[in-house]
């Protein structure tokens, strides 16, 4: 035992990884993702394959979580392998979880699953999928069939992993199924889910009072090219708003904000539809007013020059490291949500092959997630994206977030600086002056000034 410098968190603190199916399980062809990649849309021309075996060995990978003392992990159902043609179930697959989440928990390892992430089964893609709003009660219907046999071995729900992304890079940019370039569709794609979200949670509220229900959102930061620019604020302010506010308002009160609800109906029942806040975060981009860009709602978006930054993938640039960025997302939500839930970094994570940049970002993410709590907000949990490097949607295996690094030809694993690195953070429950002198003596300032004095002398 030894006294030292340190940013303890609140005891009970969750520390895991996310992860999702199709990433991570391997041999999913019955979605509407594996079609996308058979038409050679995956901008590599990769293909998930295998991805990371989980769906025979999931277990290999849970006992390396075990290792680095995480106390959660979050996984996604593959609705797909559940319900293979409409109507049509097949419990083998619900085994299959089921062994996975007992193995977790005599892990001491909490499973968090995610009902949804961007993942759907062919058949409800040929009915219309979410552009549908009256194909949302078989959405319901799968998740009420998965939590009755699952919720003996779960009691924390994600229902729908990040509705934005899905309705704005699969109907704005086209670079997720179904590739379309249509911003009146998102929008209704986007309403639909936040319905879709309201009714699971309720379907899974009356299966299990106890539980904790929820949705996770990406946040990303969009701030002014030029704060001077009245042209640059506003645009910046509307795609923040249809990004991200848009979303959390109807939520929390049924309504879309003007001029969204000019298009969109409102969604019965919302308020009270969540036990906690899922955040999450990534990255900022800049704003410039763009006339040529109408369906961005005349804003290009660009990467801050000079910054430290994510490794580029071959069509998306993960973009700039901005620790300051996830402080400004809690004070923001905690604000705009009158601070009614306890929040969950459901995901937050970097691509760094090389991991000569992660540790210091996870440090610096920390501290400013740290700052947050000593400010009052209550944050409850740190998940990474992700445990094992794995196959990252439209940008195929060339982008590496992974803890541990996988080649995913001979499956063979290398835990990364930052595995060892993030396991002692779990351990200690606080970021301890030796970690950082250890991994990323140059993020030592900035993290024992920037939290404000709220260092005190912790015990590991
Ligand atoms: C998604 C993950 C993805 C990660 C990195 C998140 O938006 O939920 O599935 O791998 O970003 O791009």
């Amino acid at each position: 035992m030894a006294r030292q410098r340190g940013l303890r968190f609140p005891d009970g603190f969750l520390w895991g990884t996310a992860s999702s199916s199709y990433q991570c399980e391997g041999g999913n062809t019955n979605n509407q993702w594996y079609r996308w990649e058979q038409r050679g849309q995956i901008l590599t021309g990769e293909q998930c394959g295998e991805a990371c075996d989980w769906w025979e060995n999931a277990e290999d990978d849970f006992a390396l979580a075990e290792q680095m003392e995480h106390n959660a992990l979050r996984l996604s159902l593959e609705w797909s392998r559940i319900e293979p043609a409409e109507g049509q179930w097949d419990s083998a697959p619900l085994d299959r979880y089921r062994a996975m989440l007992t193995d977790l928990r005599h892990r001491h390892i909490k499973p968090i699953v995610t009902l949804h992430h961007f993942t759907d089964p062919l058949w409800f893609t040929d009915r219309g999928g979410f552009e549908d709003e009256a194909n949302i009660r078989y959405f319901v219907r799968y998740v009420t069939r998965a939590v009755q046999s699952l919720q003996d071995l779960c009691d924390f729900w994600v229902t729908i992993n990040e509705p934005n992304i899905y309705a704005f890079m699969g109907y704005v940019l086209g670079s997720f199924p179904p590739g379309e370039h249509d911003t009146t569709r998102a929008i209704h794609v986007l309403r639909n889910l936040m319905q879709a979200h309201v009714e699971a949670f309720y379907a899974i509220r009356r299966l299990q009072p106890q539980s904790e229900i929820g949705y996770c959102l990406h946040y990303h930061i969009l701030d002014p090219a030029n704060e001077l620019s009245p042209l640059d604020r506003s645009v910046a302010g509307i795609q923040d708003t249809f990004f991200t506010w848009a979303a959390i308002r109807a939520a929390e009160t049924g309504h879309f904000t003007f001029p969204l609800n000019l298009l969109l109906p409102p969604i019965p029942h919302a308020p009270g539809s969540r036990d906690y806040h899922g955040v999450n975060y990534y990255t900022r981009e800049m704003v410039r007013f763009d006339p040529t860009r109408p369906a961005e709602v005349f804003g290009r978006r660009f990467v801050h020059p000079n910054t430290v930054r994510n490794d580029p993938g071959k069509g998306v640039d993960f973009g700039e490291i901005y620790p300051y960025g996830i402080y400004r997302v809690l004070k923001s939500l905690y604000h705009r949500t009158r601070g009614n839930k306890p929040i969950y970094i459901t995901e937050n994570g970097f691509s760094d092959a090389q991991d000569d940049r992660r540790p210091r970002a996870i440090l610096e993410h920390l501290a400013m997630i740290h700052r947050a709590i000593s400010e009052g907000i209550p944050v409850s949990g740190y998940l990474y994206w992700t445990l094992v490097d794995n196959f990252e949607w439209a940008e195929g295996w060339g982008v590496r977030f992974g803890l541990v690094e996988l080649d995913p030809e001979t499956q063979d694993r290398i835990p990364r600086s930052s595995a060892s690195m993030f396991g002692e953070i779990c351990r200690a429950n606080a970021i301890t002056e030796e970690i950082v002198e250890r991994y990323a003596p140059k993020a030592l300032d900035f993290i024992f000034r920037a939290t404000n004095g709220a260092a005190q002398q912790v015990t590991v």
